[in-house]
């Protein structure tokens, strides 16, 4: 799987990725509301880049990861993942950029190029996120993007020893088909 914005690929994880992928898993600050633990491990990584590699995108109840490369040096910068729901007609998705590739856009560029993919070639109905309260630089993201905030669950979740809160953002397709793209180069 390949998809392409102005600045950015979205690809299928290589096994060149791994040192990129292990450096900003291992950021104390990149893993601080994400599931893993740091430092992030080279057999963690193996295992993760190899399923990825044999994961196909799309299938119900199951998340893929997609790397995020920049188009001038193919560089991996960070990954933004889905899970289409058993429902196969709402996903939930995810975005991480090493701390080097941050506030430069990126994420939004990737992240609208990934609802493309999933309101108009997927034909989904519905797309949600989630994010930590504290978490300034998702929430913002989200808000960029145009995805509603929906919720605000309180200590909803049991995560890194303490009860976290949760947002939970979503859009529709009808609303992704009407409001102004993010433009990256405007
Ligand atoms: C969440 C995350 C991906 C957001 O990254 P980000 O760099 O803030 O988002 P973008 O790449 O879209 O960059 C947007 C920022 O770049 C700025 N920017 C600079 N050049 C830009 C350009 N050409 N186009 C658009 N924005 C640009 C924007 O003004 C914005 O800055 P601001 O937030 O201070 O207003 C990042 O913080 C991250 O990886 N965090 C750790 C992992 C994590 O917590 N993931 C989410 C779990 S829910």
């Amino acid at each position: 799987m390949r998809l392409e914005t102005p600045r950015l690929f979205l690809r299928t994880f290589q096994e060149s990725d791994r040192p990129t992928f292990i450096a900003y898993r291992s950021d104390p600050e990149v893993a601080k509301y994400q599931s893993w633990d740091v430092p992030f491990s080279e057999a963690d990584a193996l295992a993760f880049i190899d399923l990825m590699q044999q994961a196909k995108p799309g299938v119900l109840g199951e998340w893929y990861q997609l790397a995020i490369a920049l188009k001038t040096t193919g560089e991996m910068i960070g990954d933004c993942a889905f899970c289409i729901a058993t429902d196969g007609k709402q996903a939930e998705i995810g975005f991480t950029l090493a701390t080097m590739h941050q506030g430069k856009g990126y994420a939004t560029e990737a992240i609208t190029r990934l609802l493309d993919y999933l309101f108009l070639e997927c034909h989904l109905h519905r797309v949600c996120a989630n994010c930590d309260p504290e978490n300034v630089a998702s929430v913002k993201l989200l808000a960029r993007i145009g995805m509603r905030h929906e919720g605000h669950f309180i200590k909803s979740l049991w995560f890194k020893d303490y009860w976290a809160s949760e947002l939970w953002f979503a859009l529709l397709q009808e609303e992704w088909l009407t409001i102004e793209k993010f433009n990256p180069l405007r």
